[in-house]
């Protein structure tokens, strides 16, 4: 099941980016998500545990998700693919017409589920993520969309 997240699933949230990112946000910023305006978090939920989830934020028509990640034990299930799936929809209602992301290059699964997904990359950054670490930058339009990127 997925559901919009809320406070009280902080701490399951914090303990998903501290399993599967090396550099987990701080509660401060998964705070954010919940309590901020045009801020948003989607939690994954099998069997009452926490199996992924995905932040994101957006101004006016433009979305940028910030983070994402499934549980080991829950990986290979389709459950990041309908994270997205359903912030699409979300972000949709809401007048949102392009999702903007970024991965790093050696994430190759990663690359591959966004790719799957539909996201198109359109620009990298050398060293973004520090020495020697480099972005890929991709974006996706929702349908019914007009805009270039
Ligand atoms: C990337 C991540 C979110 C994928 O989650 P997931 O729930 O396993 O993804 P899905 O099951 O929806 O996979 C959808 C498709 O993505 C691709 N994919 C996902 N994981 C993959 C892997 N390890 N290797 C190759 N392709 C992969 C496949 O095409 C897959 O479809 P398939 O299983 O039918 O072949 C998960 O591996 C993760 O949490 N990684 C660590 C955190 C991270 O890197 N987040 C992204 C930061 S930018």
């Amino acid at each position: 099941m997925i559901r919009r997240a809320s406070i009280s699933d902080v701490p399951d949230i914090m303990a998903l980016e501290k399993e599967c990112l090396p550099h987990p946000w701080d509660k401060t910023a998964i705070d954010d998500l919940m309590t901020l305006d045009r801020h948003m978090a989607l939690i994954a939920v099998d069997d009452g545990k926490a199996a992924g989830y995905i932040g994101f934020s957006w101004v006016l028509d433009e979305c940028e998700i910030g983070n994402i990640c499934v549980s080991r034990s829950f990986r290979r299930r389709g459950i990041a693919s309908s994270l997205l799936a359903r912030t699409e929809s979300e972000l949709a209602a809401l007048g949102v017409r392009k999702i903007f992301l970024e991965v790093e290059s050696d994430n190759a699964p990663a690359i591959a589920l966004y790719e799957r997904s539909g996201y198109v990359r359109y620009s990298g950054r050398k060293d973004y993520y520090g020495q020697g670490r480099d972005a890929e930058l991709y974006c996706k339009k929702l349908p019914d969309s007009n805009c270039e990127i």
